[in-house]
């Protein structure tokens, strides 16, 4: 097998994850078109070129007949896909339940929503049932798909019971497992009903993964101090088994954002959007519209500059642009109507007939328009709440090396410890704090812009998303070489 340039594949690699890179559409009986799916950990898989890799998950929609499902699966073997059908009831449990109503916000510090506290309680095992009966839905498509000697590379926290699933099938298979969202404090984890059975089933693999050293640490904590294991340098050691445990951190395919940059369609889009602003500094927001992105608190952020900055006032504007994602989840259809109610009422005020302080978009934009934006920014603003990494704030840099823009990064956010340097940094909850950050920004010379940005630009351009697979990978077959030869001492 051959990569498109010509050289040979290194390996064979299985990519579990709960969505597949693109989303399925139905046009007809057995008629199918497929979209590519918003999500970190999409682009950066995407990034990864230097594997046989195929990609086995969720294609996002139900699809309950026999006709339809074989037609699926044959559009997505063109993209070397394999999907793992869910019903509505699991997705609901599964997914929109155990998943993003309870580990989600959990692992991201924010608790269990407020007034569904007493019903999530009370839903919670049957929740947990459908987790672990997906799981192995999940495992069943990789057994049917697994050939010796691949590596099998589990995804996110849809998946922390894959692991267990796969080695009871087949002791000898490669598992990794990677976490794309923070791993909490074991404070946090301790109040999770299922917490043992969880660590216990992410330990089945062979290496785990993490997008910080905190991350790491928590998890190792959590492990010994709920389930009595031991930590070691290496990792967890349970009666002389060890599960390697590490941080990688995650990068972007950086060139191909550069190369965009340089295509006559997306220079004519920076050239509209340059005036269509011209006389206004561009400040730019990119997320899923999830609550951990701290959009409603960037926004009053932003109020609060306009309101201490009158000489500001029609001279920035602010684009967000905010795709939705989880519609099925009520808290997530709270935030799009909290977003919009705020946004309304601050264009209200500060606003005239021909223009506006706030652009909100609830939508996706493509590639290329979404890199012209990149480039015509003048300050990006991050604001999680928390942040596995964030890859936004990487893809900003990647876009700004004529610009030089500021980059405002949550220190909640992964990325802060790559970007740190770089970024004013800021916490996301104090939006005083982010107020007068927002007017730093604006305000910073072209030389420091200039320092800041190389830091940054050095940083994204070095750790790439192939560098970041390729060093979990390797280190993914040299952990297993090294537990046979433990074994056979
Ligand atoms: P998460 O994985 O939580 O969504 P990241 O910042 O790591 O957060 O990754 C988000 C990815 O989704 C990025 O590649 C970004 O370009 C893409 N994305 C987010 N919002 C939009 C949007 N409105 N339009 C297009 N792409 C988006
Ligand atoms: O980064 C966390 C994550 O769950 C990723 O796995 C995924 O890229 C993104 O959020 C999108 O979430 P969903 O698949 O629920 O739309």
């Amino acid at each position: 097998c051959e990569r498109q340039d010509g050289k040979p594949f290194r390996q064979r690699l299985l990519v579990v994850a709960n969505r597949l890179p693109v989303s399925a559409v139905r046009r007809g009986e057995d008629s199918w078109s497929l979209e590519i799916s918003a999500g970190g950990l999409v682009t950066a898989l995407l990034g990864v070129k230097e594997f046989e890799a195929r990609w086995i998950g969720w294609a996002g929609v139900n699809v309950p007949d026999e006709i339809g499902q074989k037609a699926l699966t044959k559009a997505l073997a063109e993209k070397r896909c394999i999907p793992v059908f869910l019903d509505e009831e699991i997705v609901h449990q599964y997914y929109n339940g155990y998943c993003n109503n309870i580990l989600w916000p959990l692992f991201h510090y924010l608790g269990l929503p407020q007034e569904d506290r007493l019903a999530t309680t009370r839903s919670f095992q049957s929740q947990f049932a459908a987790y672990k009966k997906a799981n192995q839905m999940f495992a069943d498509v990789v057994n049917m798909h697994y050939e010796e000697g691949d590596v099998v590379w589990c995804h996110d926290y849809h998946l922390m019971y894959l692991p267990e699933c796969l080695k009871k099938h087949n002791t000898n298979m490669k598992v990794g497992w990677f976490l794309h969202t923070p791993f909490p404090s074991s404070e946090i984890h301790r109040t999770l009903p299922s917490r043992s059975e969880l660590l216990r089933s992410v330990l089945a693999a062979d290496l785990v993964g993490f997008h910080t050293y905190d991350y790491a640490r928590h998890f190792v904590s959590a492990c010994t101090r709920i389930l009595g294991f031991e930590g070691t340098p290496e990792g967890v050691e349970d009666q002389g088994r060890l599960t390697r445990v590490a941080a990688f951190p995650i990068g972007i395919d950086s060139e191909r954002f550069i190369r965009a940059l340089e295509l006559p369609q997306v220079q004519e889009h920076i050239k509209d959007l340059k005036e269509r602003f011209s006389g206004r500094k561009v400040m730019l927001g990119v997320d899923r519209l999830d609550m951990i992105k701290g959009i409603p608190q960037k926004i009053l952020a932003f109020e609060k500059f306009l309101e201490e900055n009158p000489y500001w006032r029609d001279k920035v504007v602010l684009l967000q642009i905010a795709v939705p994602t989880r519609t099925d989840v009520p808290e997530y259809q709270k935030l799009t109507s909290q977003v919009h109610e705020i946004v309304g009422r601050i264009n209200g005020r500060f606003g005239s007939l021909t223009a506006v302080p706030i652009h909100h978009l609830d939508r996706s934009l493509d590639f290329q328009a979404l890199c012209a934006l990149y480039a015509v920014t003048d300050v990006a603003l991050v604001t999680s709440l928390r942040d596995g990494m964030n890859l936004v704030s990487y893809e900003f840099v990647a876009c700004q090396d004529a610009k030089k823009g500021v980059l405002i990064l949550s220190e909640f956010a992964g990325a802060a410890q790559s970007l740190g340097a770089g970024a004013i940094l800021v916490n996301p909850w104090n939006i005083t704090e982010v107020a007068a950050s927002i007017s730093q920004a604006l305000n910073m010379s072209a030389e420091e812009r200039k320092k800041r940005h190389q830091h940054n630009f050095h940083h994204v351009t070095s750790h790439t998303a192939q560098e970041w697979a390729e060093t979990f990978v390797s280190e993914l077959n040299d952990t297993v070489v090294e537990a046979k030869l433990r074994i056979s001492k």
